[in-house]
This record gives structure tokens, C-alpha cells and sequence, in this order.
């Protein structure tokens, strides 16, 4: 059993409190468009699901990977409870993360929100989601930074040791040197700062 299985009973009251209104941005980093295909990795509960969903509508589709069964179950029951059938979650490791993986090589867009501070071999699995992206589609990347401080407050304590996340890692670098038309949104957030990054991948 992951960590996550674990997590998941309380994870998305207290994410929607402390990161509802960057997800928001991340979201709207993406540019979507309806008729889109859009890659959340990893999707954990499936929070940013709706936002996604909402945004490409109903011919379009979404895919949410995660390698917890605990995290996939509230993503599911979101899936169900809304009668989408244009959303697809895969239970898999990000880092094999590829098109037959994901059953398509044209996605759009891709978001990775609150991921890059936890998945080991972060940079590869950035890279295997920036690769899937079709040239002129957007990425987006949403962590928090502490800028080598590994002790930093209360909430970045709290993730270091629940949500067992690295937020020493530069995570919006590999992004940054990659893309073009990048835009940067920062908040202070508790001694550290919460940044959202989103860009276009070169065509
Ligand atoms: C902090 S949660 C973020 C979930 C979601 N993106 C959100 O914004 O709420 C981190 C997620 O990463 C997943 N995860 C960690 N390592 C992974 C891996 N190697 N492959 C797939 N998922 C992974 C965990 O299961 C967990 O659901």
C-alpha cells in the first residue's frame, strides 16, 4: 500500500483550502480549448478533474495518471458521480509515463500540480509528459519552492513530513528552459512560495 492510499481520506478538503486558488491558476495557464486533450499527472483525488473536464467539454478528453489506488478511488467516484465519460484515469507509475500509456500520442495540454516535489526521478518524469505534448501546446507545473530551507513553518513542515515532498527541487526549471511564451505566478506561502508555471512547447 502507498503512502497515498493512506492519505487520500484527508487529502482534498485541506488541499482545496491551501491550493484551490493556484490550481485555479495552473488551470488557466493551460489556454485550454474545448475539443482538447488535456494529461493531469499526477491526478491524485482527481481535484483539478472538474476544472479540466469544464474547460475541454464534452468531445474532448482528459487523463489522469496516479500509482495510488486510495488517490484513483475519490478520482473515480468524482468520474461516476458526474456522468463523464470523456475522462479517463490510469493506475500506473508516472515514470513509464508514455502515449500508449495514456492510449493517445496527440495531447494538447499537460498539468502537473503539487507532483514535481513528490514523484522520485522528477525531471523524468517532467520530461515524459513535456514529450507527450504536441509542439504548441501548453504545460503547466504548480509546487511549492523553499529554496533549500528545509524548515520553513508550520504547512511546509506538514508536507514535508504528510505529503512526504521534496520542496527543495527546482521543479519549474526543466519547463522554463524548454518552453516558450512562459508566464510565472508566485505566492509567498508560509516562509516558501507556492509557484505556478505555464508554457509552450516550441513547434
Ligand atoms: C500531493 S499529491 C497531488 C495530486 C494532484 N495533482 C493534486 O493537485 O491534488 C501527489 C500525488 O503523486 C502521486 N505519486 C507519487 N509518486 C508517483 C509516481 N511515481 N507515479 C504516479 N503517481 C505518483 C501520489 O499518489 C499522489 O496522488
Amino acid at each position: 500500500m502507498q503512502h497515498y492510499d493512506v492519505f487520500s481520506w484527508v487529502y482534498e478538503s485541506g488541499t482545496e483550502l491551501l491550493h484551490g486558488r493556484h490550481r485555479r491558476e495552473a488551470v488557466e495557464l493551460l489556454r485550454l480549448r474545448r475539443g482538447q486533450t488535456v494529461l493531469d499527472v499526477p491526478t491524485g483525488t482527481g481535484a483539478s478533474l472538474p476544472l479540466l473536464r469544464e474547460r475541454v467539454g464534452p468531445y474532448g478528453r482528459v487523463v489522469g495518471v496516479d500509482y495510488s489506488s486510495g488517490m484513483l478511488a475519490k478520482a473515480r467516484s468524482k468520474v461516476t458521480d458526474a456522468g463523464w465519460r470523456n475522462v479517463d484515469l490510469v493506475e500506473a507509475d508516472a515514470r513509464t509515463l508514455d502515449a500508449e500509456l495514456v492510449g493517445t500520442d496527440r495531447v494538447d495540454a499537460a498539468i502537473c500540480m503539487l507532483g514535481l516535489s513528490v514523484v522520485p526521478d522528477w525531471q523524468e518524469v517532467f520530461q515524459r509528459m513535456f514529450d507527450l505534448v504536441r509542439p504548441g501546446g501548453r504545460v503547466a507545473v504548480m509546487d511549492l519552492w523553499l529554496d533549500g530551507r528545509v524548515d520553513s513553518g508550520i504547512a511546509n513542515t506538514y508536507y514535508r513530513l504528510l505529503a512526504q515532498a521534496d520542496q527543495r527541487r527546482r521543479f519549474w526549471e526543466p519547463l522554463v528552459e524548454q518552453a516558450t511564451d512562459v508566464h510565472t505566478i508566485d505566492h509567498t506561502w508560509f516562509g516558501g512560495v507556492a509557484r505556478i508555471v505555464g508554457g509552450t512547447k516550441p513547434l
